[in-house]
């Protein structure tokens, strides 16, 4: 895809060029458009090297107007990513100025555009703000929300630029959408309940059984999902994600944890996907202290119980939602993938090889669908990628 790029002047035009670099990374073609004032922040050689572009800053430009003028550099992109997205364009854009290269090419633009806005958390309750954002989203502009959090001012509120690898996924999920209108059709207004990433399993006060899962399969099916249209549910063990935006997060850390937060909400959802590892068993009894070595000692036995199967108990319920497993194994993959989907009542099972490289903590991923009537190989992709086919999969069984 064609990405038009826009930096304007805000302190976290730095991180503009990590997003750069992962949509490169993701073999997208990006062109860096920045003000004047976002040249006062960063430097355009970096975007050059990054996007293997040279940056466009000038409206009145002999040169670069025989190349690709305004009304060009409009038409080329696909989608226009504005990050960060000043007050100060955000006012320009909202009143129609077309004062600088940017402002003049986002006028001139029926492109879909990403504002991210990034500011000092009073620039951003400030009415007049707040004002032009609610007319660009009315108007048919995404918006993706700063987030809170201490601010390069020292100040501590909403107004901070999210980090690029989650600017990256939120435009990757809208992306999605806008290219698949059927699927966003199906999961419009659907309930989703995810679950993702490991249970961790106390011995004692500070050690712990788990396991490699990272979450980052669960995490891109929630918010694939949300992006779609879908009200998410989000039950995570002990992972370092930040939380996709608009999805509702339960933080858990055991199985049984994540067995009363399961018991808790599946009946308000349609569908549970269990993309969690989570721990086949928990330690018979977790001790108060510390265990303490003693001298000469050369073995430790640890008594372990059964921890509680979660989808198969999703699968036994009466109704139950359309239930979706996981299958991580080292061998065998497909054969165990099948028997385990049939023992335990599942709807669908996404099998998955793991091991050196790939599996759990990599960010591609291949997955092998099975359901009672076919099974699919989706191709070796990122886990964005395989979220959606698993999300497409589910449509075409509930649909079928
Ligand atoms: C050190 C410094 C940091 C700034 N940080 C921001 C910011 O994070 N967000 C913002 O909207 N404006 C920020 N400003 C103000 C903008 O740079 C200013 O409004 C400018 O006119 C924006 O121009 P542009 O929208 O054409 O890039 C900052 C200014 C300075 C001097």
């Amino acid at each position: 895809m064609k990405i038009l790029l826009g930096v304007t002047g805000g302190i976290a035009a730095y991180k503009a060029l990590e997003l750069c670099r992962l949509f490169v990374k993701a073999g997208h073609e990006v062109q860096v458009v920045m003000t004047q004032h976002a040249k006062q922040f960063i430097g355009p050689l970096s975007f050059q090297a990054l996007s293997g572009r040279p940056v466009r800053d000038a409206l009145f430009n002999a040169e670069q107007e025989a190349g690709m003028g305004h009304i060009e550099l409009a038409r080329w992109a696909d989608w226009i990513v504005l990050a960060p997205a000043s007050a100060n364009t955000l006012a320009k854009l909202r009143m129609g100025l077309a004062d600088n290269l940017l402002t003049t090419l986002l006028l001139a633009s029926d492109r879909p555009c990403l504002l991210v806005p990034a500011m000092n958390r009073l620039m951003w309750q400030n009415a007049a703000t707040q004002e032009n954002v609610a007319v660009l989203q009315a108007r048919g502009y995404h918006l993706l929300a700063p987030a809170e959090g201490v601010q390069a001012c020292g100040e501590v509120g909403a107004g901070r630029m999210p980090e690029a690898q989650q600017i990256f996924a939120d435009w990757q999920a809208r992306s999605t959408a806008a290219a698949y209108p059927a699927l966003h059709a199906f999961w419009q207004g659907r309930r989703l309940l995810v679950s993702a990433g490991p249970t961790f399993e106390d011995l004692d006060p500070v050690r712990f059984l788990g396991n490699r899962s990272s979450g980052k399969m669960g995490f891109a099916i929630a918010q694939q999902a949300q992006a779609l249209g879908a009200h998410v549910t989000l039950i995570a063990g002990p992972v370092s994600l930040p939380s996709p935006q608009g999805v509702q997060r339960i933080d858990v850390r055991s199985a049984q944890q994540m067995l009363d937060a399961v018991q808790h909400h599946y009946a308000q959802h349609s569908v549970f996907i269990s993309a969690a590892a989570v721990a086949d068993f928990a330690v018979a009894q977790a001790l108060p202290q510390k265990i303490k070595k003693q001298a000469g000692q050369k073995h430790l036995s640890l008594e372990l119980i059964a921890n509680p199967d979660i989808v198969a108990w999703v699968a036994q319920q009466s109704p139950k939602p359309f239930v979706v497993g996981f299958a991580a194994e080292t061998e065998q993959l497909l054969p165990y993938a099948r028997a385990k989907r049939e023992r335990k009542n599942l709807d669908l099972i996404c099998a998955n090889q793991v091991g050196a490289g790939i599996g759990f903590e990599g960010d591609d991923n291949q997955l092998v669908l099975i359901s009672r009537e076919q099974e699919r190989t989706l191709p070796m992709s990122s886990k964005h990628q395989q979220a959606l086919g698993v999300l497409q999969e589910i449509m075409h069984l509930l649909t079928q």
